[in-house]
């Protein structure tokens, strides 16, 4: 066993950790979650709210577990009789001045109080009825975060994620004792890139989020795992649905990508998702009007325009669009000179001083990389420019299309432009939260994101789209799901060699 690692034991089970662990995190490895509050990975450690009381041998009192390094062969007991009942006196003094609006809280059904509550608390309390709680009222933080100092537990996780991560330390704790709470610079807002965090961060209803508030209680909301569209980050994130409608996004931790946090331009950036006017079935041209029709006629008309065609194609395609559906656009377009470009929008680089090589990104493309590595390039007019003669235009996903052409305009996409109605055949497809897929971030890490609704009514992956259509035209078999599209495109493209689907997870893999 390598020198550099210690052996404990945590409620009678043996780990070996490396040294400079935290009983706490060794805790994790032993199978045991230590109740906590102010110790967050993310941020340093305070060791203020004395929630992680565990008794350790030889020790001559309990010890806080989110402060003390493991030793060769230290006990751990985190359920004796001393820590359990040092424990519950901590949860005492923490709810003297909690309010029970629990009932009308966003936390409620996601707090930590709650849960550690109802699994260390006392059974009733030793409080009088009469008791008049300490009251503050409700502050304005910031453009998106309200601060209820009554629920406030002083764990400072905000105080030092502003002053340590973000670095732009408005928060404090102001006043001392059964008086303190949670201040602000009289001249500072929690208008920081990335200030969202705190809500994230807070173990408690204290910090909530304007746009969530009230929207929906814990327990009714779905999760699925994804990526944010963004940037080109590729921040982790959990997309929370509520009966088919995206209501919430939240960091998910991925320690290579974003730690444990998403910037606020990406927080908000979910609305389109929910978008009703949506195509919800193929179209085809018949005369001057496109027809809705079924899927076999659409890859009919459109394999007909292709079969035998020669000359060029042009894809016209988004940097949003999986690493799958860009691989199959280009698979159609295979016997044609083709080309293939993006556009990318542009904005304000945020970085997170805190956390080398995390911001917002000024490219707002969450698979400009993707698209790169597949071919595709960033001449987006002289693309256009070549559309005019091509017999064959691809356009997927690209809300902002103007091109003319004398071939056939083939539009694959979620909502029907102006720019888009003199298209041969319109194809719907799902959206980012609709489907699974992948993309590559800007430092070649490919990410998985998974389903978290359903499409509307016929609109389908635009993996399966393409492959489809590769398939009426070419043949080489059906493409069932995104694991066979990733799966194929890896033995097909150089760059993505030797990767699959299922070895992706949920951390992802580097080209
Ligand atoms: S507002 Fe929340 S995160 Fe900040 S100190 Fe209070 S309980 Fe902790
Ligand atoms: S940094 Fe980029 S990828 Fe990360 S949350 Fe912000 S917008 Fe999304
Ligand atoms: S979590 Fe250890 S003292 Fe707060």
């Amino acid at each position: 066993m390598p020198d550099d690692l210690v052996n404990l034991t945590i409620d009678g089970v043996a780990v070996s950790v490396p040294k400079g662990t935290l009983v706490i995190e060794a805790a994790k490895q032993a199978g045991v979650l230590v109740p906590h509050y102010c110790y967050h990975p993310g941020l340093a450690v305070a060791g203020v709210c004395r929630m992680c009381l565990v008794d350790i041998e030889k020790a001559p009192k309990l010890q806080i577990a989110c402060a003390t390094q493991v030793a060769e062969g230290m006990v751990v007991r985190t359920q004796s009789a001393q820590a359990k009942s040092g424990r519950m006196g901590v949860l005492e003094l923490l709810l003297i001045n909690h309010p029970l609006d629990c009932p009308i809280c966003d936390q409620a059904g996601e707090c930590e109080l709650q849960d550690f509550t109802f699994q260390e608390g006392r059974p009733a309390t030793r409080y009088s009825p009469d008791y008049a709680k300490r009251f503050n009222p409700v502050e304005d933080f910031g453009p998106d975060v309200l601060y209820v100092p009554n629920r406030c537990i002083l764990c400072t996780r905000c105080v030092r994620f502003m002053e340590d991560v973000a670095k732009e330390p408005v928060l404090n704790v102001s006043e001392r004792g059964d008086r303190a709470y949670i201040g602000i610079h009289s001249e500072g807002r929690l208008d920081h890139p990335w200030a969202g965090n705190v809500v994230d961060l807070c173990p408690v209803g204290s910090l909530l989020s304007k746009d969530f508030l009230h929207k929906a209680r814990a327990w009714e909301l779905d999760k699925a795992a994804s990526i944010c569209t963004g940037c080109s980050q590729g921040c982790n994130i959990t997309l929370d649905t509520r009966e088919n409608v995206v209501v919430r996004v939240r960091p998910r931790s991925n320690l290579e990508v974003n730690r444990y946090f998403i910037c606020d331009h990406g927080r908000m950036n979910y609305r389109w998702m929910n978008r009703g006017d949506r195509i919800e079935a193929p179209l085809v041209r018949r005369g001057s009007e496109l027809h809705a029709t079924d899927w076999d006629e659409a890859f009919d008309v459109v394999a007909s325009r292709l079969r035998g065609a020669g000359g060029k194609a042009v894809a016209l395609v988004s940097p949003k669009a999986s690493t799958e559906a860009l691989h199959f656009a280009r698979e159609l377009c295979r016997g044609l000179e083709w080309s293939g470009a993006f556009q990318l929008v542009m904005g304000e680089e945020a970085p997170l001083a805190g956390v080398p090589s995390l911001a917002l990104r000024a490219e707002r493309a969450p698979n400009r990389r993707g698209a790169e590595l597949l071919g595709y390039g960033q001449d987006y007019a002289a693309a256009v420019a070549a559309a005019e003669t091509a017999s064959l235009v691809l356009v997927l996903d690209e809300p902002d299309i103007s091109v003319r052409t004398a071939g056939a305009l083939i539009y694959v996409g979620t909502v029907l432009p102006e720019g888009a109605r003199d298209a041969q055949v319109v194809l719907p497809i799902a959206n980012v939260a609709e489907e699974e897929g992948t993309f590559v971030n800007r430092d070649g890490r490919v990410q998985r994101y998974f389903q978290a609704k359903v499409a509307p009514g016929m609109a389908r992956p635009a993996w399966w789209v393409f492959s489809e259509l590769v398939a009426t035209l070419n043949g080489g078999g059906h493409v069932g799901t995104a694991a066979e599209a990733f799966d194929r495109l890896a033995a097909s493209v150089e760059a993505f060699r030797g990767l699959s689907y299922s070895r992706l997870g949920f951390a992802g893999a580097s080209v």
